[in-house]
């Protein structure tokens, strides 16, 4: 008998891990269906490029109801929303899934926007956000989600659950929110639309 392989076995069981492969449905077939709602119409969220991290927790958050789920319908016609989605995903697949998003590059959305409003919006994120959303909000690797080039649509339904205190946020960054009047909003939308 190997014993080298029994050790990793053993420690693989005790902190929980599964090697085995079952129930764990394969990447492509998952993303086939984040994909029938993401990409598929103007107010759905851009997953593609996030950050590993960010993506992962998100899905954590969704799963354990953290974050509020707005029903959606798929282009195959199915309505759903994102807490049963993550519902039905194990850690493993989380991880993975994210991974797989990470990998590809972000695409921003094509959309309209006020330049006059943009540019209001731009001093904005300067003086209180671009401290942890670099570049603009373009920078995945602040692990704090891609703003610029994000959906219009998404991010008024978040600014709004951010207003409603439904959605949590960091203290610091709570702490500007809390500031912005909803003129403020909605220079700073139309900043991170202007982005393509
Ligand atoms: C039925 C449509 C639908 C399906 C299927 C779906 N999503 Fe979503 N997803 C949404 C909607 C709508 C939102 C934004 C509203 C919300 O937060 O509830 C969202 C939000 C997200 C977010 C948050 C984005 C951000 O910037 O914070 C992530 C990450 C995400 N989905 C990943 C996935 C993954 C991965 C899958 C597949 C395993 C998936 N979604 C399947 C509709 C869907
Ligand atoms: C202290 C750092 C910090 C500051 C300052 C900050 N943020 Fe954030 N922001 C974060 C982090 C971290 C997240 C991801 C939180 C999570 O995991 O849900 C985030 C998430 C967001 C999201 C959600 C993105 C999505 O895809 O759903 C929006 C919108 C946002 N921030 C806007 C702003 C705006 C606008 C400002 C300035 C007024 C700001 N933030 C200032 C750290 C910060």
């Amino acid at each position: 008998m190997n014993t080298k392989k029994t050790w990793i076995t053993e420690i693989a069981i005790a902190a929980g891990l599964c090697f085995c492969g079952a129930a764990m449905a394969d990447v492509a077939t998952l993303a086939k269906t984040c994909d029938g709602c993401h990409g598929a119409d103007a107010s759905m969220p851009a997953i593609a490029g996030l950050s590993e991290f960010y993506h992962a927790d998100q899905l954590f958050f969704y799963r354990d109801e953290e974050r509020p789920c707005a029903d959606a319908t798929s282009a195959g016609g199915e309505t759903t929303n994102m807490c049963a989605v993550a519902a039905d995903l194990s850690d493993e697949e989380i991880e993975e899934i994210a991974a797989h998003y990470a990998a590809m590059p972000f695409a921003p959305a094509k959309q309209k926007f006020d330049a006059a409003l943009a540019a209001t919006g731009q001093a904005i994120h300067e003086r209180d956000c671009e401290v942890c959303h670099t570049e603009g909000g373009s920078n995945a690797a602040d692990d704090s989600s891609i703003l610029a080039g994000q959906s219009m649509a998404y991010m008024e339904m978040t600014f709004g659950q951010y207003g409603a205190g439904e959605r949590e946020q960091p203290d610091p960054m709570k702490k500007k929110i809390d500031t912005l009047s909803d003129d403020d909003v909605k220079a700073l939308l139309h900043y991170y639309a202007s982005q393509q």
